[in-house]
């Protein structure tokens, strides 16, 4: 299954990702992830993505660009990926679409994670990370048990969520009709459980929860 998972900040992309991955034995690939990981290296990349990233603004294209060419490359991607926060602008699902197309290996779903903007906000300031695990929590909707080592990332605040969500608005929102043309969207109701809307997302893809 190669699938991309699109949604405005704190949609639930991660939370949907990670349980995906377990079920489809399909490895996450989320760029986020993969920036914040540069970042804690302390890597070139890391820190020339920082400043973007600190004031919720999109990376460069060619630099996500290039970071998720080379990790479609990998093993353990040949079959398969779940993509989370890539692409992100219509110049990467050009280059996406481009890559998949060399390799013979197209798209087979597009899955939109619709959730209002007004549980948005709510959703990311609460947000929190066990750093050992990577695991998502919220602390009022999925609570971190007491040995968590809980992280609280930098772009979590709410002025911050602000401009993440106007950059959704003007720059992500105009893939939803480029997938819609290629007749690769789905769209799912985002809110409730994390479990009720993993069985839509299932449920979208033609497989069982
Ligand atoms: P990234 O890490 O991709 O952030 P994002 O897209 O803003 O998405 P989030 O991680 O905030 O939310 P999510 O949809 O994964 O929600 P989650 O499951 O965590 O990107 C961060 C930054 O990196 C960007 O701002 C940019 O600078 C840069 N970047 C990354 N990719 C880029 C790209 N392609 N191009 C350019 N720049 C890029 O859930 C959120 C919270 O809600 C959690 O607390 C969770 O527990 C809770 N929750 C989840 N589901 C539910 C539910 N059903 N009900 C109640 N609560 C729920």
């Amino acid at each position: 299954m190669r699938l991309v998972l699109v949604g405005a900040p704190g949609s639930g992309k991660g939370t949907q990702a990670d349980v995906l991955e377990a079920r489809l034995k399909t490895p996450k690939v989320s760029t986020g992830d993969m920036l914040r990981a540069a970042l804690k290296a302390g890597t070139k990349l890391g820190l020339e993505a920082k400043s973007y990233m600190d004031a919720g603004k999109l990376v460069p294209d060619s630099v996500v660009i290039g970071l998720v060419e080379e990790r479609l490359g990998e093993p353990d991607a040949k079959n398969g990926f779940i993509l989370d926060g890539f692409p992100r602008t219509t110049a990467q699902a050009d280059a996406l679409g481009a890559l998949l197309d060399r390799l013979g290996k197209p798209l087979d779903r597009v899955v939109e994670l619709a959730v209002p903007s007004e549980l948005i906000v709510e959703r990311i300031i609460h947000r929190r990370t066990d750093k050992r695990t990577g695991q998502i929590y919220h602390l009022k909707y999925s609570p971190p048990p007491p040995n968590a080592e809980l992280e609280h990332r930098a772009d979590d605040r709410e002025e911050t969520v602000n401009k993440r969500l106007a950059d959704y608005e003007a720059m992500t929102t105009a893939l939803l009709p480029y997938y819609q043309k290629l007749g690769l969207l789905v769209r799912v109701d985002g809110v409730g459980k994390p479990a009720e809307v993993t069985a839509r997302v299932l449920g979208a893809l033609g497989l069982s929860a």
